[in-house]
Formats: C-alpha cells, sequence, structure tokens
C-alpha cells in the first residue's frame, strides 16, 4: 500500500491476508474485504463500536462501473443484486430476500440506506490498460464515472485485469475520495474484481476450493458463474462496510481504525447458521441445479450473501 501516498486517500482502513501482524505495518487507508484472511483467524466475540462519524442513510444510489469485459448475464446478475437490495417482493416468497438481508444495515444509527440502482457503465476498452491497476487507479476510475452526492461507485473489475494486491491482500476495498486536487467533498466508491481467475481460492470461496484450511467440495453458485456470484459476496461485504463505516469513523471493532473490522468482514466465512471454518453453515438448495443460496432478488434470481454484524444482538446475523 506503499502508492497510496495521496492526500486524497483518505485514511481507513486495510486488512491484509497473511497474519494480524502484519496490520501494524500496513498504513491504513482503505477498508478491505477479504473473506478467507478472516475465516482463518476469527476472533470472538465481535463488537463493531460506534465511532460517531457520519453513515450513509436515506436514498443512497449505487453506479456501477464494468471495467474490461463482462458478458452481459455477468452485468445482469450483479446489477440485478443491487436492485433488489431495498425492493419490496412483488409476491410471497418463501426464502429469505436480499431487501431482508439488506435489512440488518438499517439497524445501525441512523436507520441506514434505501438502495437504487444509477449509472451502468461500460469500460471495455479499458481506458488505464489491463493493469495492473494501483489503488489510485481505482480510485480515477470512479471519480472519472461522475461521482455525486449520495451516491457509491462500484468499480467492477474483469477477471483478466489485475488490481494490485488483488490476492495478495484482499479481494476488494471501499473507500472515499475528496473528488480531486481542492475537493473537500467526500465521496465513498468500492471496488470488487471477478475471482474467477485471480485468487479463487480466497476471493470466491465457497463456489472454489479454498486455498488453505480445511478442504470441502466447492459449492454450486446460484447463478451458476464462480466469477460473478463470487463478485456478488464481494460486494455485498463492501455495500454493507461503505454504508456502516463510509469515511472510516463509523462502526468498525476497537480503537484502531487501521486494524478494524466491520458489518461483514467481522462475520467472514459464515454464510448461514452453524458456520465453522471450512464450513459456510445452513444454506438453501436449488432443486434444480443443486445451487446454494440463501437468499432470493427479484425475478427470484437466487444470491448467496454473507452475514452481518447485527448491532442490536452484536452477533453475525444469518439468513437461514
Ligand atoms: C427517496 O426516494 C423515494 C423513492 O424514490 C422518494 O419517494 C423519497 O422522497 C426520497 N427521499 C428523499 C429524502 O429524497
Ligand atoms: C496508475 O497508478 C500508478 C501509481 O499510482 C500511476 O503511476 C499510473 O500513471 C496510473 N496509470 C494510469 C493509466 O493512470
Amino acid at each position: 500500500m506503499g502508492e497510496l501516498k495521496k492526500p486524497a486517500f483518505l485514511p481507513l482502513q486495510i486488512i491484509p491476508i497473511v497474519a494480524i501482524v502484519l496490520l501494524s505495518t500496513a498504513p491504513p487507508r482503505c477498508a478491505a474485504f477479504n473473506p478467507r484472511m478472516l475465516f482463518l483467524v476469527k476472533p470472538d466475540p465481535i463488537v463493531l463500536r460506534d465511532h460517531g462519524g457520519a453513515l450513509l442513510t436515506g436514498n443512497l444510489t449505487v453506479n456501477l462501473l464494468f471495467y474490461g469485459r463482462f458478458a452481459p448475464a455477468q452485468r445482469a446478475i450483479v446489477a440485478d443484486f443491487v436492485r433488489s437490495l431495498s425492493a419490496a417482493p412483488r409476491h410471497p416468497v418463501a426464502a429469505p430476500t436480499v431487501a431482508s438481508w439488506w435489512r440488518t444495515t438499517s439497524l445501525y444509527r441512523g436507520g441506514g440506506a434505501r438502495v437504487a440502482l444509477g449509472r451502468q457503465v461500460l469500460d471495455e476498452r479499458m481506458s488505464l490498460g489491463r493493469g495492473p491497476l494501483s489503488p489510485g487507479n481505482v480510485t480515477a476510475l470512479a471519480r472519472a464515472a461522475g461521482h455525486h452526492r449520495g451516491a457509491v461507485t462500484a468499480v467492477l473489475t474483469a477477471a483478466d485485469v489485475a488490481v494490485a494486491p488483488f490476492c495478495v491482500s484482499r479481494c476488494g476495498i471501499h473507500g472515499r475520495d475528496s473528488g480531486g486536487a481542492h475537493g473537500r467533498a467526500r465521496y465513498t466508491y468500492l471496488w470488487a474484481g471477478n475471482p474467477a481467475r485471480q485468487c479463487p481460492g480466497q476471493c470466491a470461496w465457497p463456489f472454489h476450493q479454498p486455498l488453505h484450511g480445511p478442504q470441502a467440495p466447492p459449492l454450486v453458485p446460484p447463478n451458476g458463474d464462480v466469477g460473478a456470484d463470487g463478485m456478488v459476496i464481494s460486494l455485498a461485504a463492501l455495500l454493507a462496510g461503505t454504508v456502516t463505516n463510509p469515511y472510516g469513523d463509523g462502526y468498525y471493532q476497537g480503537e484502531d481504525a487501521g486494524a478494524g473490522l466491520e458489518a461483514a468482514t467481522a462475520c467472514a466465512g459464515i454464510f448461514g447458521s452453524g458456520a465453522y471454518p471450512g464450513y459456510p453453515g445452513k444454506l438453501l438448495t436449488d432443486p434444480a441445479t443443486g445451487a446454494s443460496y440463501n437468499a432470493i432478488g427479484l425475478g427470484g434470481r437466487k444470491y448467496l450473501l454473507p452475514a452481518l454484524w447485527d448491532p442490536t444482538t452484536s452477533q453475525c446475523r444469518t439468513l437461514v
């Protein structure tokens, strides 16, 4: 993270994969999501403290920037997930919904955010090249996509785009940007990569064999796409972190912003009740495909979403 010297970058936190001790050597910058690392080192019980800073509440637009080549079906998996976050189901559904998953974030101070899908920007020709992209390049992409108030820009990189240090330390990040050299506004953005080819054992688990730890057969992804379904897990976790700790002074564990676990990272590796290292917990199974899921979105689309820390119980809340 040495390249993050620009003042435009804001002190949030980074969570290296290797070991907790590395946290002290890494400059705190942006909150990272790496389920595998936390899955290996799971502290308990976890209490996220409210540090009193602004959270994202009210109406929130999520813009999607697809960097590199995504199949239309892959974009639809992601866009439908975002559309489902605050949608009321049209028909009663027997399973938990994506909206009921997102509702856990409304238990945080301020009552949560109502999400709408905003613009979808395609950068198929990769305006900054194939990479490796630096975290600064990701911020530049989010900025170029047009920051605006009440919005989060999600920069999503295709499977063949390298983002340093994807894999080495993380599956995605969220952060904030001032919008330019003299900008004083605070815009939030996040980056999640398609993990199909890069570190799927860390960032597409449990749809891929884990890199370390207890080995179990990979689960069938609910939309039949290890990369896109894996990316939704990261996106979901990062959105929950973004609204509950958008500027590094919201909810996170402990006093040290550089080492803090957030809403989803505090529960990493947990997808259903009874989870333990190597086992994601109880899930629902699609009888037709054998896919595992725990939430239903608009149009009946199925997703596997990570547990979120519930501030009313101080527990990781699972859907099934
Ligand atoms: C939020 O969005 C809803 C639905 O679009 C709208 O009815 C409501 O007035 C908005 N609230 C604010 C505070 O803008
Ligand atoms: C990407 O970021 C690096 C370091 O932050 C910078 O040197 C490089 O110019 C950026 N690349 C592009 C294409 O903007």
